[in-house]
């Protein structure tokens, strides 16, 4: 029976060089007959590149990097490694973080940047098509004549196939979901070639009771089941108009009990943010600004003129009765970004606390009544064990990150940072929640997600990988730990 073993270290495995490097050269040629020899790549510098995320991991190097064009090569490319059981390692633009692209078995990544094209946009059924180069800000840019936009936004420019693989979400995730809420269909190639479409070829119904849901399978699956190769997304209205306020509350308790009145009060906010008074003070100092140094929440509204003042004023109502300040508010868009400029250069900021550190975002998702308590006990935690950590959080989903602002050559720094992260995680699992909101576990929480789920429910997850890839191929090493023989 599975149960969970303590956390181990995330290096790179490379348990067989001898026999890998064997396979790598019986690959190499089928590999170049399918995508042509320049987009087979085994420059150091590119490797190395594919090899790590935005994360502290440690860069786990592919052998050989394969920069496919279409579905066909993708499923030919994995037929040969299947065959071979040589690992695959799916990528879109490396700015995950949580180390989901390292290859700790080596094995090949499959670059999917050239494969970047926006297909089937139905406007009047608000989806569209995307192959997995395509990033969010690519498809806002192709959408921008049409009045339709995409909304989910993790901050880093992403691939959407791959924020379908970390199930991603970001800032206005209270108004318009994560992915998981986004992604229709799903196109995606398993371990042995196969090609599949979770919903049914070319399916974009708005709802469906056909069956079990693969698509959701996929989605957060963080490239252990198959290479996603095209995803179908829901399209909205750009909003008539918006508008921006920021607002100060004497306690995390006012900011949060605000928050809670909001959403109960049924105001469709599109987003609102907190930043904990660590995070004000840094970005008043990085940014020439002068907010109070206190909680602060950044709210943004879209809708028409008319509801927005409707919102505006039944949200500062809230605001008022829980001490909050007035509103700074702005409604034109140069106003509106100069605003949010704190919350936007938050990660900057942060850095900017420590010049020569490296940031390291943790993320925990809570119900919204715990956040208050976990944000109090975390800050104790913080100042217990000398670590700056100042908080953001998506507060409207109860979702918050710490920025690690860490020096990256002291071990012991780094050390007291990881035992932290981990109190982290399990006070959050103790007040019902998740270990991760939207990074996802790749490398660091699979000893977590195991506390999360339990031995039974780790057991099924197991049985779903070894149903879809028995040789585990597909990004081994990541979300399931390696299984004890
Ligand atoms: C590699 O891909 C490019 C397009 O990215 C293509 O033009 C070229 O033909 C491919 N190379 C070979 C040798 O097939
Ligand atoms: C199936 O999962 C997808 C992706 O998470 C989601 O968008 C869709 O609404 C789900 N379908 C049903 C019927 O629950
Ligand atoms: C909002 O408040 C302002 C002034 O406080 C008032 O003039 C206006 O009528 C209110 N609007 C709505 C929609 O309640």
């Amino acid at each position: 029976m599975t149960h969970c073993p303590s956390l181990c270290v995330s290096v790179c495995m490379y348990v067989s060089v001898s026999a890998q490097s064997a396979v790598l050269d019986s690959v190499l040629s089928t590999f170049r007959s399918i995508c042509g020899e320049d987009n087979v790549s085994l420059g150091e510098a590119v490797r190395e590149q594919h090899g790590k995320d935005e994360s502290v991991h440690r860069c786990c190097p592919p052998d050989v990097v394969v920069f496919p064009h279409c579905v066909e090569e993708v499923s030919a490319l994995a037929k040969v490694c299947h065959h071979h059981r040589f690992p695959i390692i799916p990528f879109g633009t490396g700015t995950g973080l949580e180390g989901g692209v390292g290859a700790v078995k080596g094995g090949v990544c499959f670059s999917l940047r050239n494969m970047d094209r926006v297909l089937d946009l139905h406007q009047e059924d608000f989806d569209v098509t995307v192959e997995p180069g395509v990033t969010r800000k690519a498809l806002n840019a192709y959408l921008r004549d049409t009045g339709l936009w995409f909304p989910v936004d993790p901050g880093a420019d992403a691939s959407l196939c791959g924020m379908a693989a970390t199930s991603a979400s970001g800032t206005n995730a209270v108004r318009y979901g994560t992915m998981r809420e986004n992604v229709i269909n799903l196109e995606v190639v398993l371990a042995d070639g196969t090609i599949i479409h979770t919903a049914g070829n070319g399916r974009r119904p708005r709802k469906t009771s056909a069956g079990y849901n693969l698509t959701n399978l996929f989605v957060g699956s963080e490239g252990t089941l198959g290479i996603i190769t095209k995803t179908t997304l829901r399209l909205y209205g750009i909003p008539e108009a918006m508008v921006s306020a920021v607002c100060s509350f004497p306690s995390i308790q006012d900011a949060v009990d605000s928050t809670v009145q909001i959403l109960q009060a049924g105001v469709p906010i599109a987003r609102i943010e907190f930043l904990d008074d660590v995070m004000i003070d840094a970005c008043n100092r990085f940014s020439g600004l002068s907010y109070p140094v206190t909680p602060t929440l950044f709210l943004e509204f879209h809708g028409s003129e008319q509801s927005l003042e409707e919102q505006v004023n039944t949200t500062e109502d809230i605001t008022h009765s829980n001490r909050g300040s007035d509103f700074q508010w702005a409604r034109d868009a140069e106003t509106r970004n100069q605003l949010w400029k704190a919350r936007h250069d938050a990660w900057y900021a942060a850095l900017a606390l420590r010049p020569g550190c490296k940031a390291y975002a943790t993320d925990v998702c809570v119900p919204l009544s715990r956040l208050p308590q976990i944000i109090v006990e975390t800050k104790e935690d913080l100042i217990e064990n000398r670590l700056t950590g100042p908080i953001a959080g998506h507060v409207g989903d109860g979702n918050f990150h710490c920025l690690m602002v860490v020096d990256p050559n002291n071990a012991e720094e780094l050390h007291r940072v990881h035992l932290f992260t981990d109190r982290l995680a399990r006070r959050a699992l103790a007040m019902d929640g998740t270990c991760t909101g939207e990074h996802g576990v790749g490398l660091g929480k699979r000893a977590l997600l195991c506390e999360e789920m339990g031995p039974m429910a780790i057991q099924v997850m197991q049985g779903l990988k070894d149903a879809l890839d028995p040789y585990n191929v597909m990004n081994p090493g990541k979300i399931l730990q390696p299984r004890e023989l």
